[in-house]
């Protein structure tokens, strides 16, 4: 809460005058773009005061320490660590000497550091997520961490925490996060930030708040794609969204980001209610600062800050990327020393932001221990707004002995088995085909596609196998261990045969191949993909080039085909799903560098599958809610989500369509059985949050929390079938309120090596937020009355126990 002198001495610092000025130095710096219509409210820090920072339950330490530090800073130094500038890094801030406080650097995230070798490519976040399993979801961030700090690299630009969320299936770059659904998408973030904060190197939640499309998210001072509106002149898309929707579905994944103790949050290219999203001073100051009680810094996406007087006092605490790349995307705070001397801006304005800047720093022990010093890379923009390497400095290999077995298990762990009528697992066949150029490497080599993995579109090139998606949460591999690799060797192994047609299909020379080699074929194994990532959208849920058109061959020659999909999303199989020749599908998303090593187990049987996938297969696009990406060619392009909280299986539920695939749905060798879900009252106080929010709620009694367990479920799972497997179990909870979801997740627990004949028990610790609703009117959580039920299943469709708890 804030003090009344705090809150009287901020009223001060926004006096009627000081606005208009402000007002009037805003139009001058972004020209026409600025506007004042509408959006009022949301910059009117008078209303939604910036709370001084105090460190908070777990940082009072490196609080009072930045504290003092800033105390003696001058307005230039100041300004200095809050504002981007050239440098070796995607990001940098210039070093204070007198107080050893050094260059920072940032880093492109969220999948290994980019864009230098000499790293790890991780399994993408969407990968990570289909294992369902939080211990593997905190190994992959603490060794991906432990690279970022070898490499020198300060601040990641890591993890995606519910932005994107997934909202649209066409969302170009929504594989860089996870779940398309805020309980697991939370869970998934508090896993990630802890693993980075743990590892010594700073945690950016992103993108806050509401980003869900890459079409006209248009960064200050780049190109749109459409001449109508050449280089910035169409406002970045605004994604309009109502205060329910806000706190029940895209907010509650960066509380989970807040509670574990992220350092930083990125404010988004989008606006929000026609306001830009890093200068809204409602949802930085108000829900991010004040509901959420955020003690680190919130730094601007590049290219997202429009102005330098109304973020200034409505939240935003650091500039990116400044100066750096000519200003091309904006240097707003750059001449700021002068508004601090002549009056314009307060210092102690700028002092918060540099303690919250600073506590970050001391908290992850920078200071104490610092990074050994970058040795990498200069990156710069072409003029189409995608980040190359200019020069690479030098070298230094950072990966770690077992991280390669990490990326393995991982990809072992989330290969997804969607449909299998006797394919799988691989019955010691004799005679292997393998058909699609995914199986493989790329010609050109396995970093060819450059830098973030967009560079390989030359007339329509064969790219080789897809382990990661493209754009700035691409990273290069060391190697790739590709299906083909990985498949040879056990043929060596079996002293079996393999025969391999990965040329595009469409070739009278390829067809014949085909007709030769799969009738002859014991199995037929068909590697298709999607290539997706940040800028571009997709245009339909389709497969890339040749991938159906591929199938329809091999289900003409053997009737034993099996699919494997490398995707950044769902792609729609309808063409072929139930031809009877495809004998099974695997999603195995994208796995990175050890991609073969991690699947090639599970066809072969050795590991039963125990992916499920973190959002809803459908159909077609017409089964997701409409208007999920805006194309109207606009000034101000407008998203409304009218849908609400009703997206992916909230929206399938309430409207009764069938997916393709429901949320959360996943194929086993073996077979389980649920029994015994039984709930037990017992209260348990709050251990989890590292930091405290200050979420409103009913009951509060000055001690207790909003993340208090109510409530345990647990339940039997016994393995009745022939292999050892492993069962992720879900629990969704009835919420017994008006407007509320037909049902929502609120607990998952990945069972691991259940043995043929064996039980074992899978529990769920439900916390006060899991059973409430926020209320608009009283903005606060409450519990409804009445009676919730409580489901226990495999899968958001297959529930066979349910019991029910009241408050
Ligand atoms: C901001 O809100 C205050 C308090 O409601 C109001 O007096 C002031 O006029 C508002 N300023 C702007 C620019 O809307
Ligand atoms: C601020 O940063 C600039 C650019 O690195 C540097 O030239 C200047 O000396 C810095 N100022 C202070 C006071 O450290
Ligand atoms: C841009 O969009 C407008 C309106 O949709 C369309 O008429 C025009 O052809 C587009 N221009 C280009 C270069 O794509
Ligand atoms: C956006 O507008 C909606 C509808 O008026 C409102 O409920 C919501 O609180 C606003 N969000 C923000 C961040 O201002
Ligand atoms: C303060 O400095 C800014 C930036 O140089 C300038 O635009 C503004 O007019 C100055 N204000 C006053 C009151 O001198
Ligand atoms: C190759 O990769 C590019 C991205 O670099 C992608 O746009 C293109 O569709 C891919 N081509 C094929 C045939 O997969
Ligand atoms: C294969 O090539 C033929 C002839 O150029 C073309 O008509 C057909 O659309 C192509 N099929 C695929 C799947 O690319
Ligand atoms: C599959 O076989 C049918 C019947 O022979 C033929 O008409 C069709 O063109 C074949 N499809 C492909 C993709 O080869
Ligand atoms: C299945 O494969 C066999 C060849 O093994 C072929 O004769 C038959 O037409 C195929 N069926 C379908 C539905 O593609
Ligand atoms: C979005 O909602 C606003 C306010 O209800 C409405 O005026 C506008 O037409 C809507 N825009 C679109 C593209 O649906
Ligand atoms: C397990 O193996 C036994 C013996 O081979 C067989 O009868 C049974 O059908 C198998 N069970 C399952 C679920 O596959
Ligand atoms: C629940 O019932 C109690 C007792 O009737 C009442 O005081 C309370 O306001 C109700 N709460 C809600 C959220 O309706």
């Amino acid at each position: 809460m804030l003090s009344a002198a705090v809150i009287l001495a901020l009223l001060a610092a926004s006096s009627a005058s000081a606005y208009s000025f402000e007002r009037s130095l805003d139009s001058a710096f972004s020209g026409h773009l600025f506007r004042r219509d509408i959006t009022d409210d949301l910059l009117n820090s008078t209303l939604w005061p910036a709370p001084a920072a105090n460190g908070g339950k777990a940082w009072g330490k490196a609080f009072a320490k930045a504290k003092a530090t800033v105390a003696k800073l001058t307005p230039e130094e100041l300004f200095n660590l809050t504002v981007g500038l050239d440098g070796r890094c995607v990001g940098n801030t210039a070093p204070v000497p007198r107080f050893n406080i050094p260059e920072f650097c940032f880093g492109d995230g969220p999948a290994g550091v980019r864009a230098i070798q000499g790293v790890s490519q991780f399994p993408a976040e969407l990968t990570t997520a289909a294992t369902w399993d939080r211990d593997l979801m905190y190994r992959r961030n603490k060794a991906m961490g432990q690279e970022f700090y070898d490499q020198g690299v300060h601040i990641p630009l890591a993890p995606v925490t519910g932005g994107p969320l997934g909202r649209s299936p066409l969302e170009g770059r929504a594989w860089e996060g996870g779940f398309t659904d805020p309980y697991a998408c939370g869970e998934a973030s508090y896993q990630y930030v802890t693993a980075l904060v743990d590892s010594g190197v700073a945690s950016v939640a992103k993108h806050w708040v509401g980003y869900e499309q890459e079409l006209y998210r248009n960064p200050h001072g780049l190109q749109t794609k459409n001449d109508t509106f050449p280089g910035g002149t169409q406002l970045p898309v605004s994604s309009n969204i109502d205060d329910k929707t806000m706190h029940e579905v895209y907010m509650w994944a960066f509380a989970e980001a807040v509670r574990a103790g992220t350092t930083h949050i990125m404010c988004s290219y989008n606006q929000i209610n026609n306001t830009h999203s890093c200068s809204n001073a409602k949802s930085l100051n108000g829900l991010l600062k004040t509901e959420l009680n955020f003690q680190g810094a919130i730094m601007s996406d590049w290219g997202a800050h429009w102005d330098t007087m109304l973020s200034m006092h409505n939240g935003l605490d650091m500039s990116m990327p400044g100066s750096q790349l000519d200003s091309l995307l904006g240097d707003f705070w750059g001449e700021c020393v002068e508004l601090i001397n002549n009056g314009t801006v307060r210092i102690d304005v700028v002092r918060e932001k540099v303690i919250r800047i600073l506590t970050a720093y001391y908290h992850l022990g920078q200071d104490v221990k610092p990074l050994p010093d970058f040795v990498y890379a200069v990156t710069d923009f072409n003029s189409a707004g995608t980040s190359y390497v200019d020069e690479v400095v030098s070298y230094r290999n950072v990966r770690k002995p077992g991280t390669a077995d990490l990326i393995k298990e991982i990809g072992t762990s989330s290969v997804t088995l969607l449909k299998n009528t006797g394919g799988l697992p691989l019955n010691k066949p004799q005679r292997v085909a393998v058909l699609g150029n995914d199986a493989t490497d790329n010609i050109y080599g396995s970093s060819s596609c450059g830098a973030t993995n967009s560079g390989c579109l030359l007339n329509g090139a064969l790219n080789g196998t897809l382990t990661i998606g493209f754009g700035a949460g691409s990273g290069y591999a060391p190697y790739i261990v590709t299906p083909l690799d990985a498949l040879k060797q056990r043929a060596i192994q079996d002293n079996t045969e393999i025969q391999a047609m990965v040329a595009d299909s469409n070739s009278s020379f390829a067809e014949s191949t085909i007709s030769t080699i799969v009738p002859d074929a014991d199995v037929t194994l068909v590697f298709v993909n999607r290539w997706y990532g940040k800028g571009i959208d997709a245009l339909s849920l389709d497969l890339t080039g040749d991938a159906d058109y591929l199938v329809a061959q091999a289900v003409n020659y053997s009737s034993n085909v099996v699919v494997v999909i490398h995707a950044t999303g769902v792609v729609n199989i309808e063409k072929w799903v139930d031809n009877p020749n495809v004998t099974a599908i695997v999603a195995a998303y994208l796995p990175g560098q050890e991609s073969g090593a991690g699947l090639v187990p599970v066809l072969y049987g050795d590991v039963s599958p125990s992916g499920k996938i973190p959002w809803t297969w459908g159909k077609s696009l017409d089964d997701y809610p409409p208007n999920g990406i805006v194309t109207d060619m606009v000034y101000a392009p407008q998203s409304n989500f009218t849908e609400g909280a009703f997206i992916d299986y909230r929206w399938f539920d309430k409207h009764n369509i069938t997916p393709r695939y429901e949320f959360g749905y996943g194929l086993s060798y073996a077979t389980f059985k649920y029994s015994k879900l039984t709930i037990s009252k017992t209260h348990v106080k709050d251990t989890t949050s590292i930091m405290d929010t200050a979420e409103p709620f009913v009951g509060w009694d000055g001690s207790n929390s909003l993340y208090d367990v109510l409530f345990t479920a647990s339940v039997k799972i016994t393995n009745t079938g022939n292999y050892t497997g492993s069962e992720v179990a879900q629990l969704y909870i009835s919420i017994p309120e008006e407007g509320q979801p037909i049902r929502v997740l609120r607990g998952f627990d990945k069972v691991k090596d259940i043995k043929p004949g064996e039980t074992k028990t899978a529990t769920f610790d439900i916390r006060r937020k899991d059973v409430s609703a926020w209320s608009v009117v009283d903005q606060h959580w409450y519990v409804p009355n009445g009676t919730f039920t409580i489901y226990v299943g495999a899968s958001s469709r297959n529930l066979p126990l349910s019991t029910t708890w009241t408050p």
